[in-house]
């Protein structure tokens, strides 16, 4: 029977150095809890990097082994290979690239090769364990080669692509020199999907001017084959998150930290360490906001989480310095001896933890300057059991097209931004609950098990159109 193969640059799960050895543990996060029905049924399998380099064959084979028993696969990286392939093409070129960050572009043709390599890498991994009918569902910017190598070796196999980042307009795409074999590299795939419908616009039209492959009505059409592109925004494990936010473990912790803050207003801040969050513009925001209203001083408070993430990369290592001096000034500035404006946190929290600083906190500031999706601002809704609390969140996140309801803010408009957390800390309780229970609504109905099962769905149409198409 045909099997499904996912794969990603990462696999899901976190890894822990005890005693000599590796130990992995399944890892909780949304989208392997919403592919977890997938690769965890019959013969399918995940593909991925365990994220770390292990050069020892010896270590290698018991990795490979402990892996089996999670239904996941590992395709090793050298040393050279993060850094070229991992911190280099991917998150000095396309990141930044994807993300409108010109300014970090790195154009290095030796990071360029290792790009190549290690896609290849992938699909000689993926090659001994699929089948010709199998499906193989490519996930992120890491992997844009591997669609078209897998469509070489395996003509016949249904391909998909997902990129959960944001993809970008012509005119930046067409700055990076190796944009053709990019995007010929994706559509090998049957269906690539995008969060939003301007990703989806955007790819589109690159395709169309640099490869000249025409399409219509999210139908490119190639040399022997149709390919179908269209947007499915990514929903969250809602249920989980409710239970969660219900749970007497929360609720406990939510007390221990009442009563260490006290009855102040919390906005509260989660992302990863990236210049595409907006964190300094955010941190502008506030401290403009206590500037012009001493009134605030000592009822409010920001709790800014921020987690560690890519941290040798160079434009990433500036950024936490400058967080760092950001926030050293902002409390320098106004604490008193009983009251700090900004709780700053570099590390990551327990889910636990994470569910009680959403259910009792009273501003959710998610503010990228770009952001594929953003999953912070939905699982924020989800944990709000009592419906109240206010969303402040980025014209420029995938999740605004959806999260109408929430105040939506330009993170570059530093006034705004202010002002809407001024907003958001006078806005009346109905007020908070009929915006509250109409986004839950929304991610409710689309969670990611839906998101998994309409894209799934879709896969297999195309498949047959295709088939139809080649039987006429
Ligand atoms: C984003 C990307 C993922 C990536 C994650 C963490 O969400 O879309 O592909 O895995 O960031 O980044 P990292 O570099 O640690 O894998």
């Amino acid at each position: 029977m045909a099997k499904t193969i996912i794969v990603s640059n990462r696999l899901p799960i976190s890894l822990r150095h005890r005693n000599g050895k590796f130990e992995f543990k399944p890892s909780a996060g949304g989208l392997a809890t919403g592919l977890g029905s997938i690769y965890k049924s019959g013969e399918n399998i995940w593909i991925g990097w365990p994220g770390n380099t292990i050069e020892d064959p010896e270590q290698r084979a018991e990795i490979i082994l402990e892996l089996h028993e999670l239904k996941m696969a590992p395709v090793f990286l050298s040393k050279e290979d993060v850094t070229k392939f991992y911190e280099g093409f991917s998150n000095e070129t396309l990141w930044p690239a994807f993300h409108y960050f010109t300014q970090y572009i790195e154009y290095n043709p030796d990071h360029w090769e290792s790009y190549k390599e290690v896609n290849r890498k992938f699909c000689d991994a993926i090659l001994k364990k699929a089948d010709p009918d199998d499906t193989i569902w490519v996930h992120d910017y890491q992997l844009l080669l591997l669609p078209q190598m897998l469509r070489e070796a395996l003509p016949e196999a249904t391909i998909a692509f997902f990129q959960h980042i944001p993809f970008p307009s012509y005119e930046i795409m067409r700055m990076i020199p190796w944009r053709k074999e990019l995007l010929e590299g994706v559509c090998g795939a049957d269906l690539i999907g995008f969060h939003t419908y301007d990703d989806m616009r955007h790819f589109l039209s690159a395709v169309g001017r640099i490869t000249g492959l025409s399409s219509e009505s999210g139908y490119i059409q190639a040399e022997n084959r149709i390919i179908n592109v269209d947007s499915f925004p990514m929903g969250i494990d809602y249920g989980k998150f409710v239970k969660q936010a219900k749970s007497r473990k929360t609720q406990n912790i939510v007390k221990n930290f009442r009563n260490q803050v006290g009855d102040q207003k919390l906005i509260l801040t989660i992302d990863r360490l990236d210049y595409s969050k907006g964190i300094p513009q955010r941190i502008h925001a506030f401290h403009d906001l206590l500037k012009d209203h001493k009134e605030l001083h000592g009822k409010v408070s920001m709790i800014m989480i921020v987690v560690p993430s890519r941290d040798k990369v160079k434009s990433y290592k500036e950024l936490r310095e400058e967080i760092d001096l950001l926030v050293g000034r902002i409390n320098a500035e106004y604490s008193t001896l009983n009251w700090v404006p900004v709780h700053y946190f570099y590390r990551s929290f327990p889910f636990e933890e994470l569910s009680a600083f959403y259910s009792m906190s009273d501003i959710a500031l998610v503010t990228p300057l770009r952001d594929g999706m953003n999953l912070v601002c939905k699982e924020y809704v989800a944990s709000r059991g009592d419906q109240g609390g206010v969303l402040i969140l980025s014209e420029m996140a995938g999740a605004s097209k959806e999260l109408r309801d929430a105040i939506l803010v330009n993170p570059n408009d530093r006034e705004g931004v202010k002002s809407a957390i001024y907003q958001g800390l006078k806005l009346d309780e109905s007020e908070q609950k009929t915006r509250m229970a109409s986004m839950q609504e929304v991610l409710q109905r689309y969670d990611i098990f839906q998101w998994v099962k309409v894209f799934m769905d879709r896969l297999e149409h195309v498949k047959s159109k295709q088939n139809e198409l080649t039987s006429k």
